[in-house]
């Protein structure tokens, strides 16, 4: 095929895509995403945003020798010492970039930089070649690009590219274009700006009114070559375009001359490692990879399936690698069938993980029947904690039709335990009023969802909490069988975010 028809892959789930207040991944995870998106056939990889913060500076090392194919991103502002920074990060990558820029729109040059629009141009123009100092490969974003006149995104992008660059982002950041704009847009840049065959254009597109995927694609098709992508869409308020719905557009779609590299068949496991990670379920009518993407429940849908597949199905859900001859875990399966699992859902724990995993797999399998893979990730994810400042001992409620609910709390806090009971309007808020005679500090929760994801009663429930604490908002997750104990959980693990 030819190369020219290439739709180059750029992941930003590491740093757009984990800018969601409270789905923050420590390295190890990050590391274990970032594997995992190589495994996927990824292009790029943004690791972060260095200058931001020790921790996002440190992935970026970390991610950088760890990954070998990628090419490994660190974003920064057009400013001298976050190139620097970023540079320094991405000392370890095999193939490395830059990805530097500045808001181009009027809005943002009046009350972002008190500027205008020649010193812009001057300002992107020193930090491309600021950045090409360090690397060949420097992507610049024109911030805001959706919003920008585009007789002056054109002289801004002609500018980057004489100054070096090789990639021009043109994102929507405020998810405000329609599609046949944004894609008049890519269109006009490539008649009008001169030295495009020196660099290609990017789309970057977010989805607060539900046009992400409809304005990528219309960039691709009007010359766009390389897309900005997160895994399950992920990101801030409605979130970035999702990879697997423009991968799969382009791999069902014959009828455009496009293509990507990315191996769909490691679609399913990635989402679901993504999900599992950042605790974010994925919603069950999501494209590709939610719950129902592939369910027909209408008897018209059934039986046309049944006849053949084609009659309602445009993809098969193992090119996304869903396997529905999968085996389903009980009790009596072994360390191998969950190690397989563990492996179709992306995550390759050594031996003793394993043995680990597997032990609080036989506990959960005692008292549920059959055991799911967002079960699974739950209990991998598990396997991670034990370090907390306060653990939960134990807990015992009674509650029920003519009794006041009443619950008892035994904490662990640094090594020392303590004990209290009080009572609730029900038994989550006997217990929570029961942890709080312990924990005296002031919280209010703002935001508390309780989610299960199977239909059965005897499922885990997910618990998402949002406190506030001096100003400060929190997340905490728990997940168990027993509703109180993982809302529990979920409020301890707040405190321990403290
Ligand atoms: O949405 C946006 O404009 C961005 C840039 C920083 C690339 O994320
Ligand atoms: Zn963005």
């Amino acid at each position: 095929m030819d190369n020219k028809n290439k739709i180059y892959f750029f992941d930003t789930t590491l740093r757009d895509g984990e800018q969601v207040p409270g789905c923050q991944l420590n390295t190890v995870e990050k590391i274990q995403v970032a594997k995992a998106l190589e495994e996927l056939g990824v292009d790029v990889i943004e690791a972060g945003f260095p200058v931001s913060s020790p921790g996002d500076f440190n992935s970026v090392v970390e991610i950088s020798k760890a990954v070998t194919w990628p090419t490994i991103c660190a974003l920064t502002r057009a400013v001298e010492k976050d190139i620097d920074v970023a540079a320094e990060a991405l000392k370890y990558a095999k193939h490395k970039r830059i990805h530097t820029g500045i808001g181009t729109s009027d809005s943002h040059i009046k009350y972002k930089f008190n500027s205008n629009r020649e010193e812009i141009i001057e300002r992107a123009v020193a930090a491309v070649k600021y950045a090409r100092r360090y690397v060949d490969d420097v992507e610049f974003y024109a911030e805001d690009a959706g919003r920008t006149d585009n007789e002056y995104l054109a002289r801004v992008v002609e500018a980057v590219i004489k100054a070096g660059a090789t990639v021009v982002n043109i994102p929507d950041t405020t998810g405000y274009c329609l599609p046949e704009e944004y894609g008049a847009k890519i269109k006009y840049l490539c008649e009008h700006v001169d030295g495009l065959d020196h660099a290609i254009l990017s789309t970057h597109c977010h989805n607060d009114l539900g046009m992400a995927t409809a304005n990528t694609m219309s960039g691709l098709l009007n010359g766009a070559r390389q897309c900005e992508v997160t895994i399950n869409g992920v990101g801030e308020r409605a979130g970035n375009t999702a990879l697997e719905e423009i991968a799969m557009i382009l791999k069902s779609h014959n009828d455009v001359d496009i293509y990507s590299d990315i191996n769909t068949k490691k679609i399913y496991s990635t989402s679901r490692m993504v999900s599992g990670l950042m605790n974010m379920p994925v919603q069950a009518n999501k494209a590709i990879v939610g719950r129902n993407a592939f369910a027909h429940s209408s008897g018209i849908h059934q039986d046309g399936v049944l006849k053949n597949v084609s009659t309602y199905e445009i993809i098969d859900p193992k090119d996304v690698g869903i396997d529905d001859n999968s085996i389903v875990l009980t009790a009596r399966s072994g360390h191998a069938a969950l190690k397989y699992r563990l492996e179709v859902l992306g995550l390759k724990p050594d031996a003793a993980k394993l043995d680990e995993i597997y032990k609080e797999f036989l506990k959960l399998a005692d008292k549920k029947k059959q055991i799911t893979d967002d079960d699974i990730l739950l209990l991998a994810g598990a396997e991670r904690a034990g370090n907390e400042h306060v653990k939960l001992d134990y807990l015992q409620v009674s509650s029920g039709k003519g009794i006041r609910p009443t619950a008892c709390v035994g904490l662990d806090i640094a090594g020392e335990k303590f004990e209290a009971a009080a009572q609730g309007n029900g038994p989550v808020d006997a217990a929570i009023n029961a942890l709080k005679s312990i924990i005296k500090r002031k919280m209010t929760i703002k935001e508390f969802t309780i989610q299960n994801i199977t239909k059965g009663s005897d499922d885990v429930a997910k618990v998402h909490l949002q406190v506030e604490h001096e100003g400060k908002l929190y997340y905490g997750f728990g997940a168990n069988t027993d509703i109180v104990t993982g809302s529990v959980e979920a409020y301890i693990d707040c405190i321990n975010k403290f």
